[in-house]
């Protein structure tokens, strides 16, 4: 063998072994030693990102009642194939409960198989399996948010906005132009997002015509990107942007900034989540609103449903919205309060 097979297979077998180590045996049911395996779908999504740490805080917490927290993490990069891999190789790391943020939301049977197979309970988040797939087992959860409120709030926040700030109908006709920014094609929080905040400027009685649209993956960059050409497209016409999520609509701030647009030129800017960068940009005024999707909430849920399914105690005390499912509500963003949610984020 050469040098560099040797070692290659030397660095192949350490991290077997750091994996194997890294949750030790299998523990029984009933333990409190939880081993939480997180796979997701991508390590470039910022919402994601910061709901993660929310979790490894919270699972954390876990650890003042008497219990042994040891969170996996890992990234799928955008492939389903990668992420049943991860999955497998999550439980042969004696991982005794999972959450999983499939890559893609049709397609967890695969996943559901393994980890029943090895009886480790699933808490599936952010991106919803269907109703179909959720009955597969009994130990599968799901957590989440009310994808259509959070659509509604940003169309209510554009109302608002409309209505006191005439200034916004730039060309003055009585009609708002506009163009959207679309996360990724079939993911429920894109397609309902984008309906429900159409259909609440609509019921509102605000005149609105669609430019265009981009589909961005909620990425910044590409963002920037669908949004340059869409700019060359319709110029100075665009008065109203309504991005899928904070990262898109930042992206498309970022557009028009490399194109040096004076604030007078520019259209509303309107996101949902509430990331840190989102917040800042409230602040700043660049972002005219967002809608904060509870990302601590979230986390909290996952961690009470991990502790439960692993400890074999406390499940009865959960409140379910629907079978094994916890949706946390939205809620408007307003400057002020972003100015004490970043305040309190950032307290020790
Ligand atoms: C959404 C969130 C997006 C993105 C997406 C990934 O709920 O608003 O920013 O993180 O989930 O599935
Ligand atoms: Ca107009």
């Amino acid at each position: 063998m050469s040098v560099k097979r040797i070692t290659a297979a030397g660095v192949v077998f350490c991290m077997c072994l750091q994996l194997l180590c890294a949750c030790g045996e299998k523990q029984a049911e009933g333990t409190d030693k939880i081993c939480a395996g997180v796979a997701y779908y991508n390590q470039s999504d910022t919402f994601l990102n910061q709901l993660i740490d929310s979790l490894k805080e919270y699972l954390h917490d876990y650890e003042k009642e008497g219990y042994e927290t040891t969170m996996l993490i890992r990234d799928a990069a955008g492939s389903q194939r990668t992420q049943n891999d991860q999955v497998k190789e999550l439980i042969d790391a004696g991982c005794n409960v999972l959450c999983v943020n499939l890559v893609d939301r049709s397609d967890p049977s695969e996943i559901i198989d393994l980890a029943r197979d090895n009886d480790v309970p699933i808490i599936f988040f952010n991106r919803e399996p269907v109703a179909e797939d959720m009955l597969q087992w009994d130990r599968l959860y799901y957590v989440g948010a009310a994808a259509e409120q959070s659509g509604i709030m940003q169309g209510e926040l554009a109302v608002e906005l409309i209505r006191s700030r005439p200034q916004t109908d730039r060309n003055r006709d009585g009609k708002i132009q506009y163009v959207v920014l679309e996360g990724e094609a079939g993911h429920q929080d894109a397609i309902i997002r984008t309906e429900n905040v159409v259909n609440t400027l609509k019921s509102n009685e605000i005149e609105i015509e669609k430019l265009s649209y981009g589909i961005a993956n909620w990425n910044r960059a590409q963002a920037e990107n669908r949004m340059l050409q869409m700019i060359s497209q319709h110029q100075s016409k665009i008065e109203l942007v309504l991005a899928n999520n904070d990262d898109m609509a930042l992206g498309a701030i970022d557009a028009y900034e490399k194109l040096n647009y004076t604030e007078s030129a520019l259209p509303l800017f309107l996101g949902i989540d509430g990331t840190r960068e989102g917040l800042e940009a409230v602040i700043e005024g660049k972002l005219a609103g967002t809608v904060y999707n509870d990302k601590e909430g979230q986390a909290e849920a996952m961690a009470k449903i991990a502790v439960a399914a692993v400890s074999g105690e406390g499940m009865e005390k959960i409140e379910f919205d629907k079978d094994r499912c916890i949706y946390l509500p939205y809620f408007k963003v307003t400057k002020e309060m972003a100015e004490d949610m970043l305040r309190e984020k950032d307290q020790p």
